[in-house]
């Protein structure tokens, strides 16, 4: 026991602070660096980005394009290595994982929801929900029923029969949400959900990952142009050029 955990062993628990309800940085970004290439064709995407965002906290990252968004997510979702700094989840040093461990930490830590959906082709709707929970080894039935509830909740229960070519794309980005949580992921990453889907839809869906992100005690990151889409976040990250900022909190928290 460290000297400092023997103090506040003596001065006993915190009636005030209740252990669970304590927030935890779940994500933590220490001055990350990407530069893709090298010598004369080097581009720096990032310069030295720190963040860090708690559990039950969906935030959004705006910028515009080229500016480093889509980078970013990659580093902290272990899809990209950074050039230089730290990516924590928990007390998982991404950045320090084997390419196999970081296989088994994505499938079960991360929901990742791609600029363009990536589905697979020649699996329908719901079995691409189905597909990503065989991979952890869920229980069927669970995993069915799970996969039922989430394509109702992104009104695509009509839909689940359909294989990508068969859905529109916006159709496609929310059956890709619903692939990303399937998992009940700790971290959920989307770029740019509502690209494809007119604001009434846009607002549902995201209003969707925020309750995800609240009640189940996730953390989520969302890229986004539309401005709109950010009242629904508690706060706000800008990309400028690479250079990550804080924005202030959003105005609408917790929607
Ligand atoms: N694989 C790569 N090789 C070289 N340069 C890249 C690569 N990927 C991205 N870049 C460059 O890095 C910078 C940041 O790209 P990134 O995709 O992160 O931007 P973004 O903010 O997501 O943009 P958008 O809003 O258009 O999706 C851009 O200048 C881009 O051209
Ligand atoms: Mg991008």
């Amino acid at each position: 026991m460290s000297e400092q955990d023997a103090t506040t062993a003596d001065m006993g628990p915190d009636p005030l602070i209740d252990a669970d309800q304590r927030p935890t940085a779940l994500l933590q970004v220490r001055d990350v660096t990407k530069v893709y290439g090298t010598g004369h064709t080097a581009v720096t995407a990032l310069q030295t980005a720190t963040m860090s965002v708690e559990q039950g906290e969906f935030v959004a990252l705006v910028g515009p394009s080229g500016s480093g968004k889509t980078t970013l997510i990659s580093i902290i979702g272990g899809l990209l290595a950074p050039t230089t700094g730290s990516v924590h989840i928990g007390d998982i040093d991404v950045t320090a994982l084997s390419r196999k461990e970081l296989t088994r930490f994505r499938a079960e830590r991360v929901g990742f929801v791609f600029q363009s959906a990536n589905l697979v082709p020649f699996l329908t709707a719901r079995e691409n929900l189905l597909y990503v929970a065989g991979l952890i080894g869920s229980s069927k039935s669970g995993a069915r029923a799970r996969a039922d509830q989430l394509l109702e909740e992104l009104g695509l229960a009509d839909r689940a029969k359909n294989l990508p070519e068969q859905l529109s794309g916006g159709e496609r980005q929310r059956v890709a949400i619903g692939r990303a949580l399937m998992n009940d992921p700790d971290l959920v990453l989307v770029d740019e959900p509502t690209a494809a889907l007119d604001t009434a839809l846009g607002r549902q869906v995201v209003q969707l990952l925020g309750r995800e992100v609240k009640d189940r005690g996730k953390t989520g990151i969302m890229v986004t142009h539309d401005l709109r889409m950010v009242e629904y976040t508690d706060r706000v990250f800008q990309i400028l050029d690479g250079h990550l900022t804080h924005v202030e909190s959003s105005t609408g928290a917790g929607h």
